[in-house]
């Protein structure tokens, strides 16, 4: 198949939603990272994106919107249903990269949600994607537009590194600004559950509800075993509310090691590790971002593929304070290393 190149304007926008509606694949960017977008309630289409993206079929995708209004037909009970904190947070969030789970209606096939009961809906405020879904006049179901198992795709080229003869089209937008995936809030039990930290941070939703939202068990625990999506078997030892969690993630070519502590001690660890590696004729590269979250989540992912194009065997990775907005990026980080800290 080959592979459309879109840019942003009007008649191409247009184009691309027609594509939706005849069950076509279309990656677009978002403020978060670039998704891979079908009509969510086309169970066809939603199961080509898992084969184009090559993921377990048990890992449910979110739903984008471009109005508030378009939320009510995707969940069991209209917008009647929602509560006080699910209007506060989508007054005060949305648009935005907060992603949102409560049951689902019926209309929202199974495979859409990975065979779940609950739907995961989004609605996002990059420009872009706001034409693109309205246009689309569709639901548009978009996990991340990589191949599962790496980095999620921040810049168009990316997208097409992994996409390119698997999809319809690409819209060639921007790069993304927050660089990591939306926080995914399960709203639907008695406290609000953080199954994917963002950029929206636990604390900052907390204060906004002005309630105690608390993080998913899976994420303050080291995963015994990883289950590589390549396998297709998921490890009965780990098992996250969020089904995407359980995968091995983010996963550039090269190796991957988080050093931890002081500034000092990161100078002299990298060097270390970098000599020990040039000794065995390996690359080594540096990833230090001091202390600046949002800096570390706008070019993590894209900073990962780019080493990886430049031919090198090991990153060695500054971590970051795991608080607030650095919890978020240190989930990814970690991830991305298979949890080789030291
Ligand atoms: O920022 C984002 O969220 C991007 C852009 C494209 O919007 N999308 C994205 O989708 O990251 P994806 O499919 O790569 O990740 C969706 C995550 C997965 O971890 C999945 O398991 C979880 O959300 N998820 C989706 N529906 C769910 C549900 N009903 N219950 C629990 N977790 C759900
Ligand atoms: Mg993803």
């Amino acid at each position: 198949m080959e592979t459309l190149r879109l840019t942003t304007n009007e008649s191409d926008i247009a184009r691309a939603g027609e594509m939706i509606r005849n069950g076509g694949l279309v990656a677009f960017p978002t403020e978060t990272v670039y998704g891979l977008g079908a009509d969510a309630l086309n169970a066809g289409a939603v199961r080509a994106v898992y084969k184009a993206k090559g993921r377990p079929s048990d890992n449910p995708m979110i739903v984008h919107i471009a109005y508030v209004a378009a939320l009510g037909e995707l969940i069991k009970g209209g917008m009647e249903a929602l509560d006080a904190d699910a209007h506060r947070l989508i007054g005060e969030l949305w648009p935005g990269p907060l992603t949102l789970i409560f049951p689902k209606s019926d209309i929202v096939p199974d495979v859409t949600t990975g065979g779940l009961d609950t739907v995961a809906v989004r609605m996002p405020s990059n420009g872009t994607a706001r034409a693109f879904i309205k246009e689309s006049g569709r639901p548009v179901a978009a996990p991340s537009a990589n191949l599962s198992g790496k980095p999620s795709p921040t810049t168009a080229e990316d997208v097409l590194e992994d996409m390119d003869g698997r999809i319809d089209a690409v819209i060639m937008g921007e790069m993304c600004d927050v660089g990591i995936e939306s926080t995914v809030l399960d709203m639907t039990g008695e406290v609000p559950v953080i199954l994917r930290p963002g950029i929206l941070s636990r604390e900052y939703i907390s204060d906004i509800l002005g309630r105690e939202v608390v993080y998913d068990q899976s994420l303050l625990e080291v995963p015994e075993v990883i289950a590589d999506p390549d396998d297709g078997a998921a490890d009965t030892l780990f098992r996250p509310r969020s089904p995407g969690m359980k995968y091995k993630h983010y996963a550039p070519a090269a190796d991957v090691i988080l050093i931890e502590g002081s500034y000092d001690r990161f100078r002299l660890r990298s060097r270390e590790l970098g000599l020990e590696a040039m000794k065995e004729g390996r690359k080594a590269a540096i990833i230090d971002y001091g202390d600046d979250p949002n800096r570390a989540a706008h070019k993590f992912f894209a900073d990962l593929r780019e080493l990886d194009r430049q031919g090198y065997d090991l990153i060695l990775v500054r971590s970051m304070e795991q608080k607030g907005k650095g919890f978020s990026v240190m989930n990814r980080m970690l991830k991305s290393a298979g949890y080789d800290i030291e």
